[in-house]
């Protein structure tokens, strides 16, 4: 029985970008820093009252056009965000009801950056066991709620001038996690491949909960009584902790290492693959990939520069833009790869 393939693909970023330049004045960074350490050169941020599942919207009509469907053809929902509209519930359900398809079951799933290799074996079991035929997989992320600084004016240049020294600083101390994120969403329509041995191949999927504290939100959860306090906000406890060298160093040993791995299980040689869509976290990570796994560097394109991370959006706002370019096309096989916030980290194969 063949799995599941990419029938439709969309994407919507919010409002205007934002470059490097901005950031640096409200924090101690530059231009020529970003781009020499992440390969980042602009993101967008979403507006005050915008959630993931608006971002959601747009790129999910353009995805289930992009298949030649209707809204009234889904059946099921992955929602897969770290940055929900609500604590809870998840962003599903609000999608369906914007899609005008409530009704439809609706999962939200929390494996961060490494989001689509998990939620494409997902989909695959999914329509293999008859639960589901047409699946709209989406990854959306809002980071802005996160950002340490207030002074959105200064970072949207609507207005000119330089943060309060106060300001400044309470900024620059999370300097190396708020230059990396963005906002933006994607979405994919999914149904079983009509092609013999097409679609969904496999995936090799880990997790390592003892590794938590590289990327974590250290307050506001529900291990706390209540669960959030105007002492944990001024502590900045909202604001994600990152081990970012730890995690890079992590990020390039178990990418190569599961993708060697994943290839070696299912018999294909990494010369048989098309293209690997990969995560965008940093530059470095899938350079250092491209040569530990000798890649030709056209098989591992890149879009950082024009987005920064978005997490769960990433590999999907990749994967449009290659589509839209004719990059891959009907037959390729593709190696989804990515690693997040967890430890979360997997590989996935698909022919398209
Ligand atoms: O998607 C989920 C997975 N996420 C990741 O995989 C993220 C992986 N990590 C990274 O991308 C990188 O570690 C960062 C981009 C976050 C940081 O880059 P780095 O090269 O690892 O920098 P570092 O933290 O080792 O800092 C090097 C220097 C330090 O200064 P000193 O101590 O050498 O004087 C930092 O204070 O760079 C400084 N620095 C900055 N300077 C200007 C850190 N952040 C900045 C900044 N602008 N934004």
């Amino acid at each position: 029985m063949s799995g599941v393939t990419i029938l439709g693909t969309g994407r919507h970023l919010p409002g205007e970008p934002v470059p490097n330049q901005a950031l640096a004045r409200v924090m101690d960074t530059s231009d020529e820093w970003i781009e020499a350490r992440t390969g980042i050169k602009q993101r967008y941020f979403a507006r005050d009252g915008q959630g993931p599942s608006d971002l959601a919207v747009e790129a999910s009509k353009q995805a289930i056009d992009d298949a030649g469907l209707d809204a009234s053809d889904i059946d099921y929902i992955i929602f897969a965000t770290m940055t929900p509209d609500h604590f809870f519930p998840g962003s599903g359900p609000l999608l369906g009801a914007k899609l005008g398809i409530s009704g439809v079951p609706a999962l939200d799933i929390r494996q961060q950056c490494a989001a689509i290799p998990y939620a494409l074996q997902l989909a695959n079991a999914l329509v293999q066991t008859d639960a589901a035929k047409t699946i709209l997989l989406v990854g959306a992320e809002v980071h802005a709620g996160f950002m340490p600084w207030s002074d959105w004016n200064l970072v949207r240049s609507e207005a000119e001038g330089q943060a309060s020294a106060e300001a400044y600083e309470r900024a620059n101390r999370h300097r190396g996690l708020a230059v990396v994120f963005g906002d933006g969403a994607a979405a994919m329509v999914l149904r079983q491949s009509q092609a013999p041995d097409g679609g969904f191949l496999g995936a090799e999927l880990h997790s390592d909960g003892d590794a938590f504290d590289h990327l974590y939100v250290p307050g506001c959860g529900f291990r706390r009584i209540p669960y959030v306090t105007p002492e944990a906000l001024l502590a900045e406890e909202h604001i994600p902790q990152m081990r970012g060298p730890s995690l890079l160093k992590k990020a390039v040993q178990t990418l190569s290492r599961t993708v060697k791995s994943l290839c070696e299980t299912r018999g294909v040689s990494q010369d048989e693959i098309d293209c690997f869509i990969a995560h965008q976290a940093n530059d470095r990570i899938n350079r250092a990939v491209r040569d530990s796994l000798r890649i030709p560097p056209e098989k591992i394109p890149s879009n950082i520069a024009r987005y920064g991370n978005t997490s769960a959006a990433t590999i999907g706002i990749l994967t449009d833009e290659l589509r839209r370019e004719g990059r891959i096309r009907e037959g390729d096989l593709l190696c989804f790869l990515a690693l997040g916030a967890g430890l979360n980290w997997g590989a996935a194969l698909l022919r398209l």
